[in-house]
C-alpha cells in the first residue's frame, strides 16, 4: 500500500469512527449556529484598523483574481513591482478637511501638473492620494508648500510628500462630499451573509477572494507609505529604496494585512557586477562585526529617524534582537502596521515565488484565502507572534498540497529553476533562488478540480499528514524525512537547511490538524454542500464555507487562550465530545455552552 492510499485508509477509518460515534454531530453544528451565532464567536477574525477608500477615479478597478492574472500574464513580478514603485514616487499623501470641493481641489493641484489618477479615503479623516503624470509636479508642488505655525511647540522641518491641504474662510456644507469607500475587510458576519446568498462552495470561495483581496487602491496606496519612508530613509542612504514584500505583493494579502518592507541598499534588482580586468572603483566603508550587526545598526537608525522625524509614523518599536531584525512602527495616516527590515534578499525572492504560483491558476489565490480565513476564524494563526502556524507556513503548505494533485496544479521549485532563463540566475547568500520569471513559460497539464474539491482534499491530506515524520518540500514537491525533532517541519524554499515553521508547537500542530480533519469530515456531509434555505426565523443555517468557520466543538484552545490544558487521551477527548452532544427525540443539539467553552 503506497504512503498514500494508506493514509486515506486510515483517515477514512477515522472518519467512520467519527461518522458512527456522532451521526449527526456535524448536522448539529449545521442547523444549531445561526447567523448570529457565527457572528459572535468569530467577530474578532482580523481586528483591523478601521480604514475606508474611495475611488474616484472610475479607470481605478478593484483587483480580481482574473483581471489580475490576465494582466500580470505579459509581466515580470520585477516588472510589476517597479511600475508600482515609480507610481509611487509621482504621488502625495494629502489629509483633507471635513468639508471640501474636489473639483476646487483637482483645480488647485493642476496648476502644478497633470493629475493621473486620484482617490480619498478615510482613516480618522478625509485623506486623498495623488498621482502625477510626471515627477516634477511634486517638486513643483512643495516649492509652493509651506511649513505650519506650530503653537506652544516647534516643528521639524521635515518636508516630506504627506501634507494638509488648508481651506481658507468658512467651508461650505454644500460641497458635494466625495465618494469614500469602506477598504477595510468586511468583518466575518457580513462575509458568511454574502456567502450564504452564493449557489455553490465554488461560487462561495471566489467570492472571498474579492470580498477579502487587497484592492488597486490600497495596493498603492501600500507603495506609496514605502516610498515616503524611503525618503526618511534616503537622509542617511540617498540611493536607497524601500520595498514592500510579503502578503502586500505575493497576491495573497487581505485587505488590513501589515507593510512589510525591506530597506533595499544595494539594489536588489541589480545584476552582480563582473569584475573586469581593467581599473575600477569601490566604495571606501565602515565594516562591522557580522552581517547581522550591520543590519542591526542601520535600522536602529532609521528607526530612531523614523521615530524622531517621521510624520505620522507612531509606535516605533526597534526588534533588532529577533531572528530577523527589524523596525515596526504604525502609520497613522494610512492605518498600516509596518514592518521594516533590511537585507532581507531571500524574503522577496519568496514573495515573487509566491506571486507566480497565485497567478498560475486563479484556484490557488481562491483556495489559500479560504485556507488563511479558516485558519485565522478558528485562531490557528493570529496576528501577534508566537507557536502558531503562521499565514506564510500556511501557503507553502497550500502550494505543496496542490504540486501533490494529479495532474499536478502547481510546479516544484526545481521545475521553476530549469525553465529559468539566463536573466533569472539569482545567487543570495550562497543559496540558488533562481526561478523562472516570465510566466508564459510554464506550462501544466489541465486540472480540473472544482474549488469544493480541492478544499474538500486539503482538509483530508492534512488532516491525515505524517507530521510525525515527514517534512514538507516545496522544492521537490515531495514529502521527505524530517532532519529534526520539531513538530512541523516546512523547507525553507531559497534556505534549504532552515524550517519555515519552526515556532509551531506539538499543541498548535494538533490543533490544526484536528481540525482538518473535523472540517474534512463536515464537508463529506452532503447536506452541508448545498445551499440552507431561511428558517422560519428568517436566518439561514450556514452551509458549504459557511459553516466551516463556525466555532469547533472538538478542538482545544487556540490563539486567545495561553492557559495550558492538559493533553486528555482520544478517549476522554471523544467521551466529551459525546458529553457535548444530547439527543432530544432523534435529534442531536449540541450544548451551546460547551461549545463556546472550546473558544
Ligand atoms: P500576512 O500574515 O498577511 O502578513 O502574510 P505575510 O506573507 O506577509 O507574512 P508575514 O508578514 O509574517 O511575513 C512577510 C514575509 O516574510 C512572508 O511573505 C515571507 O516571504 C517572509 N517570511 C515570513 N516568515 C518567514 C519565515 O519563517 N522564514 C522565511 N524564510 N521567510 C519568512
Ligand atoms: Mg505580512
Amino acid at each position: 500500500m503506497s504512503i498514500h492510499s494508506h493514509r486515506r485508509a486510515n483517515f477514512c477509518a477515522r472518519v467512520r469512527l467519527k461518522s458512527a460515534m456522532a451521526a449527526s454531530f456535524g448536522v448539529c453544528r449545521l442547523h444549531f449556529r445561526s447567523l448570529g451565532g457565527l457572528d459572535r464567536f468569530c467577530h474578532g477574525l482580523e481586528p483591523q484598523t478601521q480604514r475606508r477608500f474611495t475611488s474616484t477615479t472610475p479607470t481605478i478597478k478593484a483587483q480580481t483574481g482574473s483581471k489580475t492574472a490576465d494582466s500580470v500574464k505579459s509581466k515580470t513580478f520585477q516588472a510589476i513591482q517597479e511600475e508600482r514603485r515609480e507610481q509611487a514616487e509621482r504621488s502625495v499623501l494629502i489629509s483633507c478637511p471635513a468639508k471640501f470641493s474636489e473639483k476646487k481641489f483637482l483645480d488647485f493641484l493642476s496648476k502644478h501638473g497633470t493629475v493621473n489618477k486620484h482617490f480619498f479615503y478615510n482613516s480618522f479623516g478625509a485623506y486623498a492620494v495623488v498621482e502625477f503624470s510626471n515627477k516634477e509636479s511634486i517638486a513643483s508642488l512643495k516649492e509652493s508648500t509651506g511649513l505650519p505655525a506650530v503653537e506652544h511647540e516647534a516643528a521639524v522641518p521635515f518636508k516630506s510628500r504627506l501634507l494638509s491641504l488648508k481651506w481658507p474662510g468658512i467651508q461650505s456644507s454644500n460641497y458635494p462630499t466625495p465618494n469614500f469607500k469602506e477598504q477595510s475587510p468586511p468583518n466575518i458576519g457580513d462575509i458568511t451573509k454574502l456567502l450564504l446568498q452564493k449557489h455553490s462552495v465554488d461560487e462561495q470561495l471566489q467570492c472571498l477572494t474579492e470580498t477579502l483581496q487587497l484592492t488597486e487602491e490600497n495596493i498603492s496606496l501600500r507603495f506609496l507609505v514605502c516610498s515616503l519612508l524611503g525618503d526618511i530613509a534616503g537622509a542617511y542612504f540617498p540611493e536607497c529604496i524601500i520595498r514592500p514584500f510579503g502578503s502586500t505583493v505575493n497576491s495573497f494579502g487581505k485587505l488590513g494585512c501589515d507593510v512589510d518592507m525591506i530597506l533595499d541598499l544595494d539594489g536588489i534588482y541589480a545584476r552582480s557586477q563582473k569584475k573586469g580586468s581593467g581599473l575600477s572603483l569601490e566604495y571606501q566603508v565602515k565594516t562591522g562585526p557580522s552581517e547581522r550587526a550591520v543590519t542591526q545598526s542601520i535600522l536602529s537608525v532609521v528607526g530612531k529617524c523614523v521615530d524622531q522625524f517621521g510624520p505620522g509614523c507612531v509606535g516605533v518599536q526597534n526588534i533588532l534582537q529577533a531572528r530577523c531584525p527589524i523596525v515596526r512602527f504604525a502609520h497613522q495616516p494610512s492605518g498600516f502596521q509596518c514592518d521594516l527590515t533590511a537585507n532581507n534578499k531571500v524574503a522577496m525572492k519568496s514573495s515573487e515565488l509566491l506571486f507566480l504560483c497565485g497567478h498560475l491558476d486563479p484556484r490557488v489565490r481562491h483556495l489559500v484565502f479560504s485556507v488563511r480565513c479558516w485558519a485565522r476564524a478558528h485562531s490557528i494563526t493570529s496576528s501577534i507572534p508566537g507557536a502558531w502556524i503562521t499565514n506564510f507556513s500556511l501557503t507553502v503548505m497550500v502550494v505543496f498540497f496542490l504540486q501533490q494533485r494529479s495532474p499536478a496544479m502547481l510546479p516544484t521549485l526545481d521545475r521553476l529553476k530549469e525553465l529559468a532563463g539566463p536573466s533569472d540566475k539569482c545567487v543570495i547568500e550562497g543559496n540558488d533562488c533562481t526561478i523562472v520569471s516570465d510566466l508564459s513559460k510554464i506550462a501544466l497539464q489541465k486540472n480540473t478540480d472544482t474549488l469544493e474539491k480541492l478544499l474538500q482534499e486539503f482538509f483530508e491530506f492534512y488532516g491525515n499528514f505524517p507530521f510525525n515524520k515527514a517534512s514538507i518540500n516545496i522544492r521537490k514537491g515531495k514529502e521527505q524525512s524530517k532532519p529534526e525533532a520539531t513538530a512541523l517541519h516546512i523547507q525553507n524554499p531559497f534556505e534549504a537547511t532552515l524550517n519555515i515553521s519552526k515556532n509551531v508547537n506539538a499543541a498548535q500542530l494538533e490543533r490544526f490538524v484536528k481540525l482538518c480533519q473535523e472540517s474534512a469530515w463536515l464537508l463529506q456531509q452532503k447536506e452541508i454542500l448545498e445551499p440552507s434555505s431561511s428558517q422560519s426565523d428568517g436566518s439561514v443555517s450556514p452551509w458549504g464555507f459557511a459553516a466551516l468557520l463556525a466555532p469547533s466543538v472538538t478542538s482545544g484552545a487556540g490563539v486567545k487562550s495561553r492557559r495550558k490544558k492538559k493533553t486528555e487521551p482520544a478517549s476522554s477527548r471523544i467521551k466529551n465530545l459525546l458529553d457535548s452532544l444530547k439527543i432530544k427525540g432523534g435529534e442531536t443539539v449540541a450544548k451551546k455552552g460547551s461549545a463556546n467553552s472550546s473558544r
